[in-house]
């Protein structure tokens, strides 16, 4: 007999309509799917084209309805402010619906983009629901990104608004936002009309500070004040309901494009198969609403399946003490708690007996969910004996927007294997190729693909270039969705991600280029050439390293350059991409045709074996870069 997970993988696989028409009935539409998959003129398979719903109804209002008006929707918890506050459904539906009303009366209507650069306060999430009522659609930028990527989203989604505040806070640090926006602004060639900044004690802006700016920017609690309840705008399913920018290969970022109608079945669905959530459930995605986790589990996935999300505005350790994550667990009564490897790290590297666990028995917390990076067996066991709780590893990509692989622990729980995210979701025919398309056999390495459809929920495309969607992921082998990362599946069906193939690298769970690195290190006067790899770091999984070479009669007095050029990289991208590392050196190891060996590089600074190409120009090349990383690693 086919256990539960095999029937429903084997279902989603065979007839993915049915599948998938059958998990559409359990959100409430407008006007139910008729059509549940179709290819659109570009040939791209689309779920539910002729469906009608609304995202925020179903995250907020139709709890409302049905029962759960006094329940609590969000936990606002802030060790960086001493705030803690909860908002019940009808409380957040009532100031979401105003702050949609906010929207409207500044002109914002269905199809609009609006830019939300905001810290993780309760906010932030009124934003991207008000936008997702009006069928505007929002883009969140991180808020540790600098002006520079700011500004390359603003050219791109071309937004009538940006919703800001006037500063984050790291631990201690103020940042303040609004010279970040000013500069984007100034930098970008399209400009909002409006900009509304929610001012904070900690660090009120200057409005309307830049100049030829008059009435520009908006004071949000007053443009609150004077708006009127908004209600749900219908829209189609396949209507976008955000961009969310994600790191490629390129210096330029990708819009990934989510519609409505799959994202919200999707939403439902891994709520109850991935995370066996029940409805009034308390769920804390401890990431941040910048990055996709943030998206799909702060916000959407927890308030549409009625559980209660936490949003918490500290750091796993230092907000005050490694005991931040088990306090919030305790306080709370968190039942499923969900963040990055790199987290953990943080806090056994503070607590390695996990003394301050002991504190916090947390009788609420079921299980522990990772995802991000890959989750590296030795902080799996640490968390496993520590929290004395089930860890589970999860795969997935902004792209996808929620988990390719993992436990299905609302099918089955399967025992667990470290260094594997377990098994592919149904919905996701995993499967691994060679570098030629063919099915490479069991536990051999190859490239991680899915073969089409992507179920709901994952991108339909790339937003305003579509081309770029087609050749990034879809042409190389046709009828596959090519993940960008390598890996292999054992003999039990269990997968093992083992890291991206490309200029795509992962630092404390934020996904960054090394691609646009380069190009922002070769645009300084001085550099003739470099390369970034993501070398092995303890704590943040990777730590981005840049090999420079200077142009012929440049120098670097008392490493100016050096200095410049981390400065640059602070200036351009922002202190997320934590670039500390980069070393100035006679020639980079090249192939005989000039090709940067970029692989070969990160080898060797992983210490890892290698093989010389048997293209390399001059082996001895590697051995100078080998010498310069070891006397550098320790900068
Ligand atoms: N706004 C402004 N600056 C930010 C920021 C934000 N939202 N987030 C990070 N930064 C800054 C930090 O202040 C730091 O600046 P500094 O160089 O001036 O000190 C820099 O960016 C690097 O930050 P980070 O990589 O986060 O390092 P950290 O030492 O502050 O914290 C961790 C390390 C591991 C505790 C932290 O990265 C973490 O909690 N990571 C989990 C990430 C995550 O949840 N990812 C989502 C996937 S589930
Ligand atoms: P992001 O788009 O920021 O979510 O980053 C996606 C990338 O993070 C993936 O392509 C992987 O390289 C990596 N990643 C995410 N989760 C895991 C995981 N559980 N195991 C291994 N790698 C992961």
């Amino acid at each position: 007999m086919m256990s539960a997970y095999q029937k429903e993988f084997e279902q989603a696989k065979n007839n993915p309509e049915k599948f998938w028409e059958e998990q559409a009935k359990a959100i409430e539409w407008y006007k139910f799917p008729k059509t549940i998959l179709q290819k659109d003129e570009n040939g791209i398979d689309r779920w539910y084209a002729d469906g009608q719903l609304n995202t925020c109804f179903l995250a907020l209002d139709y709890h409302v309805i049905n029962g759960r008006a006094e329940q609590t929707a969000l936990i606002y918890d802030s060790p960086v402010t001493g705030k803690k506050q909860h908002y019940s459904y009808q409380q957040l539906t009532d100031q979401v619906a105003r702050t949609a009303g906010m929207l409207a009366d500044l002109g914002v209507v269905k199809g609009d983009r609006v830019i939300i650069y905001m810290p993780m306060i309760p906010e932030a999430v009124m934003a991207m629901l008000a936008c997702a009522r009006l069928g505007a659609i929002h883009s969140v930028v991180f808020g540790g990104f600098a002006a520079n990527e700011l500004a390359i989203r603003l050219e791109d989604a071309e937004p009538k608004v940006i919703m800001t505040a006037s500063c984050g806070i790291e631990v201690q640090k103020i940042i303040p936002y609004m010279p970040m926006v000013n500069k984007a602004i100034m930098d970008s060639r399209w400009k909002p009309e409006k900009v509304i900044v929610l001012q904070r004690e900690q660090c009120p802006a200057e409005l309307n500070s830049n100049p030829g700016v008059e009435d520009r920017d908006l004071d949000w609690s007053l443009q609150l004040e004077k708006s009127m309840a908004h209600d749900c705008v219908p829209v189609n399913a396949n209507d976008p309901l955000y961009v969310l920018y994600t790191s490629g290969t390129t210096g330029k970022p990708k819009g990934v494009v989510r519609e409505h109608g799959g994202h919200a079945v999707s939403m439902k669905y891994s709520m109850s198969t991935i995370y066996n959530a029940k409805p009034g459930d308390v769920f804390w995605a401890a990431s941040d609403v910048g990055w996709v986790v943030g998206h799909s589990y702060i916000v959407y996935a927890p308030l549409i399946h009625g559980c209660t999300t936490v949003l918490y505005e500290g750091k796993p350790v230092r907000t005050p003490d490694p005991a931040a994550f088990w306090r919030v667990c305790e306080e709370h009564h968190v039942n499923i708690l969900f963040s990055a490897p790199t987290a953990f790290r943080a806090i056994k590297k503070e607590d390695p007996e996990g003394e301050l666990i002991k504190q916090y028995p947390m009788p609420a917390l079921r299980t522990i969910f990772m995802a991000g990076e890959r989750l590296d067996p030795p902080t799996l066991k640490w968390v496993e004996q520590k929290t004395q709780r089930p860890v589970v590893d999860h795969w997935w990509q902004t792209e996808t927007g929620w988990a390719i692989s993992g436990n299905p622990l609302g099918l089955e729980k399967f025992p667990l294997k470290p260094g594997s995210s377990t098994k592919p979701t149904p919905g996701f025919d995993v499967q691994i190729l060679d570098e030629l398309g063919d099915q490479v056999p069991v536990n051999t390495q190859g490239i991680i693909v899915i073969k089409l459809p992507l179920p709901p929920g994952c991108l339909a495309t790339v937003w305003r270039n579509h081309d770029r969607f087609q050749s990034g992921y879809l042409t190389q082998f046709p009828g596959y969705y090519v993940s960008g990362d390598g890996g292999y599946i054992d003999s039990d069906g269990y997968l093992f991600v083992m890291g991206r193939t490309d200029d795509v690298i992962n630092v404390a769970g934020h996904r960054l280029s090394t691609g646009e690195m380069e190009e922002i290190l070769s645009a300084h006067d001085d550099v003739a050439e470099c390369a970034v790899i993501g070398a092995h770091d303890e704590l943040k999984g990777q730590i981005p390293f840049g090999f420079v070479v200077l142009k012929d009669g440049h120098y670097s007095v008392d490493g100016n350059v050096e200095k410049e050029l981390l400065q640059k990289m602070r200036d351009e991208i922002g202190a997320v991409a934590s670039f500390r590392k980069v070393v100035i050196v006679n020639r980079l190891p090249k192939t005989r045709s000039g090709k940067v060996l970029r692989r070969t590089i990160k080898q060797v600074a992983d210490g890892e074996q290698y093989v010389t190409p048997s293209t390399i120009d001059d082996p001895t090349s590697l051995t100078e870069i080998e010498n310069v990383f070891n006397q550098n690693r320790q900068i």
